[in-house]
This record gives C-alpha cells, structure tokens and sequence, in this order.
C-alpha cells in the first residue's frame, strides 16, 4: 500500500493552527471579547462564583442550585492535605519557587491516588480533589516558608474568600473574597494558551491527570505566559515612577526587551479581562498608599498606545492583575500560583474534553542539519 505523505508546512510557535475541538471557551481577538462556554467574561466576572464557573468549565453549562451547593460541599469537603504531603512541604527548601512547590504537590498527590479507574467520571472527580487543594497548597508553602502554622481550611467559607484566609490567617472582607472571586474567574480558562497545549500533549498519551496538570503548571510559570504578573510587578518597581515610563520603554524597546503585561498571540485589541482587572486596580489604588504603580501603569498604556498600538499590542490580563494582588497583600512570587489555582478548573475541562476524542499530539520538525553521512570514528575527528 503507497502511503501519501501530506504536505507539511512550518508554523513558529504553531500560530494559527487549529490544535483541536472544544464547547469550552472562545476568543474573539480582533473584537477582544471572550466567552465560557458562550456566556461573556464581563457577565461572569460581575455576577458568577469561582465555583459555579469550575462548573460551567466541566459541564459547559450553568448548574442548577442543587448541582453548585453539592460542588461547593464537595470543594469544602476536600481542601484538606494529606499529612504526609504537608510534612515534604515542611521539608522542602523554602527558599524555593511556589511554583515549583506547586508543580511538585501536585504530581506527589497521584502517588495518593489509589483509584486505578480511570472512567471519565473517575477523572472528573480527580479535577475537582485537585481545584479543591491547590489553594491549600500554595498557603500551606506560604505559611510554612514564613515559619508561620499553616491554617486549616474554614468549613463554611467559599472558595475564594477561603484562600484568603489560609494565607492570612483571618478572613477576608467582602470586598477582598470579591475580588478574588473575580480574579480566579478571570483566569480559570483561555482556550489553547501554552499551559493548557502542554496539559493536552501530555494527556493526549493517555497519560494520567496528574502529568497533565503537571506539565501545566511547569508551561505557565514563563514569563512569557503566567509568569508574566510576577515579573509585571518587578518591571513597576523599576520604573518606580511615572515620569520615568517613557525612557523605561524607549531604551526596552531599542533592546527588543519586551515589556511584561503587553501583547498576546490572539487578542490584536485591548485583553478584556484586563479591562476588568484594571477596574478593580483602580477602586483599591484610590484607596491605599500604591496608587503609584497605578499611575505608572496608566502612563505605560500612553506610551505604548503609541509607539505599538498601530502593531497590536495592547494590555493583556497580567498588566493590572499583579497590583490587584498587591493591595490584598499577597506576596509578589504568589501571583503566577493564583493563576495556577484558577487555570486547573480549565485544564482539566479541556483534558477531560479531549480525552472524549483523544488523537496523539505527534508534529513534525522541519530538519534542517547535515545530508546522511557515514560514522566517523573518534580517532578520525
Ligand atoms: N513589548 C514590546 N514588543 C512586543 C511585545 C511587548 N510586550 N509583545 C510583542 N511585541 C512585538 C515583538 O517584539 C514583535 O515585534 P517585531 O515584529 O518587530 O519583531 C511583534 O510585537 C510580534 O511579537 P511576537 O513575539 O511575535 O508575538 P507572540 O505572539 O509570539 O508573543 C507574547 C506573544 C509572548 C505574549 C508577547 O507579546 C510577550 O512576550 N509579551 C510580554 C509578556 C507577557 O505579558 N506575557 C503574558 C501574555 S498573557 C498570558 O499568557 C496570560
């Protein structure tokens, strides 16, 4: 049988090809608008829960009442770390990344795993224990680092407002458990971003979830992806002023130094979670002593409106998010976490989506070395 090969072309960064299927979650970058399962950002961010949209990730529709009490009560019931866990935490160099905390608890929980079924109902289950305890995870590290006693899960507390309080021992006004509500609502999916690509190569070997998640995690920590919260916060602390914005681009840019929280693969128009980020940074910088990273952020946008709008580069979600973490009080190496912590409801929805119909992710490279050529032995070279 003659077996015809396709014609291949090279794609960098694999942009603009269609990776697969999926009723989760749509971009419109020209328009800039983004959509769950259909139902708009701006909607959920303002009236949703965290929970309700882990929900509506897995189901790809809204629960009914009974369906969002039974996941909270499930969420509640699981945040809690088993003992040996908290003692590799106790164990391991606090000077350590939390996203590698993270990255490293999350791949240990499988060897807790002792469920061999691996029935999509089976694997659900998986990504609602994982989405419960991530949190945990990163305020038990967080506490630990700071020899501080990690703080147990509250019983009654929701989602968000819960992290909170594991973080800082006290529970967080309404406003701030908003805030993060909205936050973790904001990151919980974004179509076929990196980290998520990478959870799909890896569960696309029909893998466990665990390794998908994994690999997920260690995709996002770049700077050029997740990471970029963390270091958008370094990059203020830099410009220290705004006055000094426009010098910080010009020299940036005459280095072919990209400037964090700007430009996206697919939105050509401004990010809308950034718009709604930017809101919350707002009503908290009128607040509190930070206003100026505000200040700095705003007069960054100026700048780079003109020098790199014409080209398509706009705030992404990462430009405002990190002051919003910031007037919480949350450390800056915890940001790419809090991203973590919402991003596993969506790499979970589209694993278990994709293992519906599963198809090895298997590309090409183009090669480009040496014509076949003989062996040359050591003593020849
Ligand atoms: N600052 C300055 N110039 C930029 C920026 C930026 N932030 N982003 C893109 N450009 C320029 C590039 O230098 C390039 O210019 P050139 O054509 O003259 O060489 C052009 O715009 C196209 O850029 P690419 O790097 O090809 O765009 P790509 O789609 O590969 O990159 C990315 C997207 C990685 C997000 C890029 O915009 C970037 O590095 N941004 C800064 C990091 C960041 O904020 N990442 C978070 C993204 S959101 C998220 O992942 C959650």
């Amino acid at each position: 049988m003659e077996i015809k090969e396709k014609s291949l072309e090279y794609a960098p960064g694999l942009e603009g090809v269609v990776a697969c299927r999926t009723r989760i979650c749509q971009i419109d970058g020209q328009a800039g608008k983004l959509y769950y399962a259909g139902y708009p950002i701006e909607d959920l961010a303002q009236n949703s829960t965290f929970e309700e949209v882990c929900f509506l990730l897995w189901n790809q529709r809204l629960p009914r009442h009974d369906e969002l009490e039974n996941l909270e009560k499930i969420f509640r019931e699981n945040r809690s770390l088993p003992q040996e866990v908290i003692a590799f935490l106790e164990l391991a160099p606090h000077t350590a990344h939390p996203m590698d905390a993270l990255r490293t608890i999350a791949s240990l929980l499988s060897c807790f795993d002792i469920n061999l079924e691996k029935s999509p109902e089976a694997n659900l289950q998986r990504a609602i224990f994982l989405t419960a305890r991530f949190p945990t995870i990163v305020a038990t590290f967080h506490r630990l680092r700071q020899n501080q006693k990690p703080v147990l899960p509250h019983p009654s507390l929701g989602f968000a407002a819960n992290f909170l309080y594991m973080l800082f021992g006290k529970e967080p006004t309404p406003n701030q458990a908003k805030v993060m509500d909205a936050a973790l609502i904001l990151h919980a999916d974004h179509e076929m971003n990196a980290s998520t690509f990478a959870s799909l190569v890896t569960a696309s070997t029909l893998s466990d979830i665990y390794s998908a998640v994994a690999s997920g995690i260690g995709a996002l920590k770049g700077p050029l992806h997740g990471g970029a919260n963390e270091a958008v916060l370094k990059m203020l602390m830099e410009i220290a002023d705004p006055a000094n914005v426009e010098s910080y681009v010009d020299q940036a840019l005459t280095k072919k130094v990209k400037i964090m929280g700007f430009g996206h693969r697919i939105y050509k128009n401004y990010d809308p979670r950034a718009r709604i980020f930017k809101e919350y940074a707002r009503r908290l910088s009128e607040r509190t002593k930070f206003s100026r990273f505000f200040k700095i952020n705003e007069k960054l946008e100026e700048v780079m409106q003109a020098k790199k709008g014409q080209h398509g580069i706009f705030p992404n979600v990462d430009l405002y998010s990190g002051i919003v973490y910031h007037q919480l009080g949350i450390p800056a190496d915890l940001f790419t976490p809090i991203f973590a912590i919402a991003r596993v409801s969506g790499w979970t929805a589209h694993i278990l989506e994709y293992w519906q119909e599963n198809r090895l992710f298997r590309p090409n490279a183009l090669y480009e070395g040496p014509a076949p050529r003989a062996y040359v032995s050591m003593g020849q070279r």
